[in-house]
């Protein structure tokens, strides 16, 4: 078994927070084992939970759109979510369920190891970027620790704001040159420790 498989096994067993038992399928994540790039959303919503995979309805359909056109398919990035179980109602995640998920998260980034973090939407960019908001940091890219972490508004966003649509399509344009001059970019100073209270800002 590869370590993500076994991780997996890991997720699909945690029952550490109260929404376990309401979920139809755990969502830890999918795509290449050796990604460069790895997609972080939120939360599965309903299609997710039912097929226990990451982005499979309206969403993943614009990030599968927003792949294509830097050439990319879902098989060649990495895709997963802060939190690998649906939220009820879809509510946003709570606190505490973002923090009881981040070994998780944290785990698949060590297998995984790869070049490029791209966030999707302020969750995700909260864990990255604390303190931080999304409409001043989209499309911007900070390397710490060998890692380049990438700030992108969530697809989702799109669908409610059609406006958010061709920002988000530029973001994504930008990665390929970005990757490719990560190497020679030089390391930002460390971001301060997530803290529960920055979590929601912005
Ligand atoms: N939105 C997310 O943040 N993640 C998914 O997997 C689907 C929708």
């Amino acid at each position: 078994m590869s370590a993500l498989t076994e991780l997996y096994e890991e997720i699909k067993n945690c029952r550490q927070c109260d929404i376990a038992r309401c979920r139809t399928n755990a969502v830890p994540g999918e795509g290449a084992e050796d990604a460069d790039i790895m997609f972080i959303g939120e939360a599965p919503g309903w299609h997710e939970d039912q097929q226990g995979r990451p982005f499979v309805g309206p969403a993943g359909k614009f990030l599968d759109e927003l792949l294509n056109i830097i050439g990319l398919k879902r098989e060649h990035v990495y895709i997963t979510n802060v939190i690998k179980t649906r939220p009820p109602e879809n509510r946003d995640p709570l606190p505490q369920e973002i923090v009881n998920c981040r070994p998780w998260l944290d785990r698949q980034i060590e297998i995984i190891r790869p070049k490029m973090i791209v966030t999707l939407g302020r969750y995700s960019m909260a864990l990255f970027f604390p303190g931080k908001s999304i409409g001043k940091i989209h499309g911007t890219a900070e390397k710490r620790d060998d890692i380049l972490y990438y700030a992108m508004y969530h697809p989702a966003a799109a669908l409610h704001q059609q406006s958010l649509r061709e920002i988000i399509k530029a973001d994504m344009l930008k990665i390929p040159q970005l990757l490719s001059q990560a190497k020679g970019m030089p390391e930002a100073k460390p971001a301060p420790e997530t803290k529960q209270l920055n979590l929601f800002e912005g």
